[in-house]
């Protein structure tokens, strides 16, 4: 597979899933058959939650028992509140998330059946909020809160973050976000922890392999890259030129570009709503409309659209999050999706394990110590 048409996996179909569809030229994406736009409009995270690992939405009285499993399993475990106190000292948010995902099995109490692997899937679900709420608060000086037994996933981080309930707009503009970023096919990251679940490895294995494959700068970590970005051309009008030479230059703008989307993503869509929608709130528009300014130079130059993360590092802009939780939380968001596609890949498992073509040296004789060159 070293040929350019294959180099990156492109256009290689390499699992089977009911769990979510992309259609990359009509700018769509579907969660179990339902159009993103649907959700982001009417879906809660729990909601989405369970239609990604039932792939049906719940009644109402499947609701309620999912968003009481969530908030009753968001509690962290004293040994994970210790490692995450002494990573915090030495060690960035996703290091400290990544580590603290695979200490979980440690403390996890149940066995290897689907029905375990469900909860187990909750479990990890609901608590990675909390392990970088945590994290944030114990590096800054304060002490971990105790999650509230009134709030569903997405106010009870913002309220572990500060200690204050948040504004029901505000955490419902979150919740939206958690929402587009639960699952979206056979990302990188998601592919990385179906390897590993095809190996029967067990599901915070996957799960920790997912994070790992979430960190790097093409995919999680441009949302980081997005804000630092937005910083250095620090005011919209500077965007143009910014943009242009940063091109000229041959450097790829953080936040655009597809491997599937040849149109706009309609996540982007949503969040640059959101974003707009939050800076009103805060009275703090400009990292929007550096965005605009940005979105409207790269289409102009290159006739590339924004990808998911484009907004977004708007949108946690404006919420205030420091800029190296941004990837933990789409790490937060997509444990929804992780774990369903890992309880899908144990499902109708096979072991992943493709060719490669050898382009090495043709074989030779071995050479000896004393006449190598
Ligand atoms: N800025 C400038 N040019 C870009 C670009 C970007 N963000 N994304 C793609 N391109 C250009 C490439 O330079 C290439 O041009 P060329 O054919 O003249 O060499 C062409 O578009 C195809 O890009 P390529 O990198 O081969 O696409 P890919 O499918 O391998 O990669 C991404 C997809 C997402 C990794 C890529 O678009 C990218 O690096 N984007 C920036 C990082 C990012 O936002 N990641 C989050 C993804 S959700």
């Amino acid at each position: 597979m070293a040929d350019a048409a294959g180099k990156g996996l492109e256009g290689v179909v390499a699992a089977q899933t009911q769990i979510s569809d992309v259609d990359g030229r009509q700018g769509r994406l579907f969660y179990a058959g339902y159009d993103i736009a649907d959700l982001a409009a009417h879906a809660s995270f729990e909601e989405t939650t369970y239609l990604l690992h039932h792939l049906e939405l719940p009644t109402a009285a499947q609701l309620s028992d999912t968003v009481a499993t969530l908030r009753a399993e968001s509690t962290l475990d004293p040994l994970l509140v210790e490692l995450i106190a002494s990573l915090a000292e030495r060690t960035g948010p996703m290091t400290t998330l990544r580590t603290a995902v695979s200490a979980a099995a440690a403390v996890d109490p149940d066995g290897g059946s689907d029905e375990a692997n469900l909860r187990r899937a909750y479990r990890l679900i609901a608590r990675t909020p909390q392990i970088i709420a945590t994290y944030q608060r114990l590096r800054t000086g304060g002490d971990a809160i105790e999650p509230r037994d009134d709030l569903g996933v997405a106010a009870n981080f913002l309220y572990a973050l500060t200690g204050k309930q948040p504004d029901p707009q505000v955490a419902r503009d979150f919740d939206v976000v958690l929402v587009l970023y639960a699952d979206h096919t056979l990302n990188a990251s998601t592919f990385a922890g179906r390897v590993a679940a095809a190996t029967l490895a067990d599901m915070y294995a996957a799960a920790t392999a997912a994070v790992a494959t979430l960190q790097g700068p093409l995919h999680g970590g441009a949302i980081e890259g997005v804000r630092e970005m937005l910083e250095e051309i620090d005011a919209p009008d500077r965007a143009p030129d910014w943009v242009r030479d940063h091109l000229a230059a041959k450097r790829k703008v953080m936040g655009f570009g597809h491997r599937v989307y040849k149109t706009w993503d309609p996540r982007a869509t949503v969040l640059s709503e959101i974003a707009e929608r939050l800076g009103r709130h805060f009275g703090d528009t400009r990292w929007f409309e550096t965005s605009v300014r940005i979105q409207e130079t790269v289409m102009e130059a290159k006739h590339l659209y924004p990808n998911v993360d484009f907004y977004t590092a708007s949108v946690y802009s404006a919420l205030g999050l420091p800029p190296d939780l941004y990837t933990p939380l789409f790490a937060a968001a997509r444990m929804a999706g992780w774990t369903a596609h890992i309880r899908e890949q144990y499902a109708d498992n096979r072991l992943i394990r493709p060719d490669s073509e050898y382009v090495g040296p043709d074989p030779r004789p071995w050479t000896p110590l004393e006449d190598r060159g």
